[in-house]
């Protein structure tokens, strides 16, 4: 096995990777029993976590030490037990691309849907293996039958992917929009458990909401507004790009009729590859969009996930995530995230000039922070954040709530949190 070490993976990535991928790769690359970045073994989580503890954990991670990405709402690192995994299986597939070698394959994404029954707390039987939560979305909006006089019920700060697609289907088929409006800063659960409960009328058919929303980090009281749409026979659509990886989810708690997610978020799994949860409840009142070859094997996900030929190394990597989460544990995960969340609103609460659009009220909002940095030019410092302090984040440009986006997770330090702090303080202090 040849291990090479996170320090030379830029190297890598340029000379070897190129090889490794590329039509007519040599074949002694080729040769090599497997792949692997040199780490320490990941430790056993201790009752109290400490930052020791985080920053072995770090080391699991090819991110160069050096560089603080705050960007998890958007795109997380994966860690070097995925990218083996899925480097593994990509070349044993290239290897021997027979269906006698590939039977595996389908074995694998088998064990990556138990994974995330078991993740997420329902049955495999639920389970739909997408290719990210805009296409889980979609899915929904494009199968449930609805016909003009019908209304769907969604949040105004829910992405595109459930919101700009609802408005669209609802040109195609009649069907009519109702808009909860979001509030800054982040009024409260009953606020929005009135609100919506308000707004559901006898002809609302869908509920669409954001568990967590990637604007501000608002977090939403998902059991209770399931709990209420269900008494109406309301069908519940929960985005949970921003809560799965990050929350302890519990679907069997909540009882959405549909949750989806994203791995390459919080799970820190591979790119294009998602969840779509399916309520046994809700799989009768459902069409399939995509109809296909190669189907799942088990429950909805035999009619429903017929999507064609499939990147089975990237799906058998979420699975990996998924462990690697739990061997970390779920729950200690969470709670440093919030640590580190909490830092960071205390520390630009600090600051003169900042303004926060993201609550300070702990129990409202997780892991994502965003601000106003005074008047200061956004891209700019954006800009200047990466290339002089070496901390990557978010920016918002127009009129909504403007400005930079952190989101750390567990694999960010508290050092790196610091020193974002450190340079906003000073970019704002100096005006530019
Ligand atoms: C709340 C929410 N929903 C959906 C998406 C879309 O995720 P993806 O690009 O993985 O499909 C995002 C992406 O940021 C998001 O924040």
């Amino acid at each position: 096995m040849r291990v090479h070490t996170s320090k030379n993976f830029d190297t890598l990535n340029r000379r070897e990777f190129a090889r490794l991928f590329a039509w007519g790769g040599s074949a002694a690359v080729f040769a090599r029993a497997g792949f692997a970045w040199e780490r320490p073994a990941l430790p056993g989580t201790p009752d109290s976590p400490d930052e020791k503890f985080w920053l072995q954990v770090r080391k699991q991670f090819v991110l160069p030490p050096e560089l603080g990405v705050l960007n998890a709402a958007n795109l997380c690192p994966s860690p070097a037990p995925v990218l083996e995994a899925m480097y593994d299986h990509t070349r044993d597939m290239d290897r021997d691309p027979s269906f006698q070698n590939r039977v595996k394959m389908g074995e694998g994404k088998e064990a990556t849907r138990r994974a995330l029954a078991e993740f997420l707390r329902v049955s495999p039987e639920e389970i739909v293996i997408t290719r990210n939560t805009s296409e889980s979305n979609n899915l929904v909006s494009s199968g449930v039958d609805l016909k003009p006089g019908d209304e769907v019920l969604l949040f105004s700060d829910n992405h595109p992917s459930n919101l700009a697609a609802w408005q669209e289907k609802s040109k195609r088929w009649g069907f009519t929009i109702r808009i909860v409006p979001q509030v800054n800063p982040h009024p409260g659960f009953d606020y929005y458990i009135d609100a919506f409960s308000k707004a559901m009328t006898p002809r609302t058919r869908v509920l669409g909401f954001t568990h967590l929303t990637s604007t501000v980090g608002d977090l939403f009281p998902a059991t209770e507004l399931c709990r209420r749409a269900r008494e109406r026979g309301i069908l519940t659509l929960v985005d949970g790009a921003q809560s799965l990886g990050l929350l302890d989810v519990d679907l069997s708690e909540m009882q959405p009729d549909f949750y989806t997610g994203s791995a390459h978020k919080w799970p820190c799994g591979p790119k294009e590859v998602g969840v779509l949860y399916i309520n046994k409840t809700a799989q009768p009142k459902i069409w399939a969009s995509i109809l296909s070859a190669m189907p799942g094997a088990v429950g909805i996900s035999k009619t429903f996930e017929a999507f064609g030929q499939r990147d089975e190394p990237a799906i058998i990597g979420f699975g990996r995530a998924l462990k690697f989460q739990n061997e970390i544990g779920r729950r200690v995960i969470e709670v440093r995230a919030r640590q580190l969340t909490r830092m960071l609103l205390e520390g630009l609460r600090k600051i003169e000039g900042v303004k926060i659009w993201t609550s300070l009220e702990p129990s409202r909002s997780v892991a994502v922070v965003s601000f106003l940095p005074g008047n200061l030019d956004i891209g700019k410092l954006s800009a200047a954040l990466y290339a002089k302090h070496r901390i990557g984040c978010a920016t918002r440009i127009g009129q909504d709530r403007p400005g930079i986006r952190f989101s750390p997770h567990f694999y960010n330090a508290t050092a790196e949190i610091e020193r974002a702090l450190v340079a906003i303080r000073k970019h704002v202090a100096s005006g530019g």
